[in-house]
């Protein structure tokens, strides 16, 4: 059997990624491999994350105006199979997500079809929660396509709020309750579609 090859897209912190790397070791992903690690942002601490567990890595500033290109070259001279969206702040195009049909998956900090779209990210996304009101908020995991967080949902679970709720103290809940939980368990499933006899 050959494991899918899984590449990860990152921005920032990168603590989805290492709940996707402390997956894999500990067997929650036995059917797909991280082999790459993909950032628009040179400074991403999950480049670091990246290093320490010796993962390939590779940096495309979000500048490049062939941005996309490149990282289809990269992706393709990789043989990846499975391209996986965490905390990657960086809309694709229709054409790449079409290159790459139902092999991309996103998390995102909310229960789409709450909260999502153009312009909702990161913190963003809790301050909204938090100031509409809502008593339940989560994490949820979709194939990526041309239209922001408009793909099919995976998975996805559920957050209360709880009384004196910030939007970081949110964030960090639905990361640890839900985020860290559903993309590593979509990861699974997705790869096990991709593994090679
Ligand atoms: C996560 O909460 C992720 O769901 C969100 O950004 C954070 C990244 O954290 N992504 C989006 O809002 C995408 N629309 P991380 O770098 O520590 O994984």
């Amino acid at each position: 059997m050959v494991k899918a090859k899984i590449a990860v897209l990152v921005s920032g912190g990168g603590t989805n990624l290492q709940a996707l790397i402390d997956a894999e070791k500990s067997g929650i992903i036995v059917s797909g491999e991280i082999m790459l690690v993909i950032s628009n942002n040179e400074n991403a601490y999950a480049l670091t994350r990246a290093k320490n567990n010796n993962i390939a890595t590779a940096y495309i500033p979000s500048k490049a105006p062939d941005f996309e290109t490149q990282l289809i070259k990269i992706l393709k001279d990789n043989d990846i199979d499975i391209i996986i969206l965490a905390g990657f702040m960086k809309i694709l195009s229709g054409d790449f997500t079409k290159t790459f049909e139902n092999r991309i998956i996103n998390v995102h900090p909310s229960l789409i079809p709450s909260f999502c779209g153009k312009g909702f990210y990161g913190l963003k996304v809790h301050e909204e929660a938090l100031k509409y009101g809502v008593k339940v908020t989560g994490a949820t995991v979709h194939f990526v396509n041309e239209i922001p967080d408009g793909g099919n949902i995976i998975l996805q679970k559920a957050v209360y709020i709880e009384e004196g709720d910030t939007p970081e103290i949110l964030q960090k809940r639905v990361m640890e309750q839900a985020e860290w939980k559903i993309l590593p368990q979509a990861a699974e499933l997705l790869s096990q579609k991709y593994i090679k006899e």
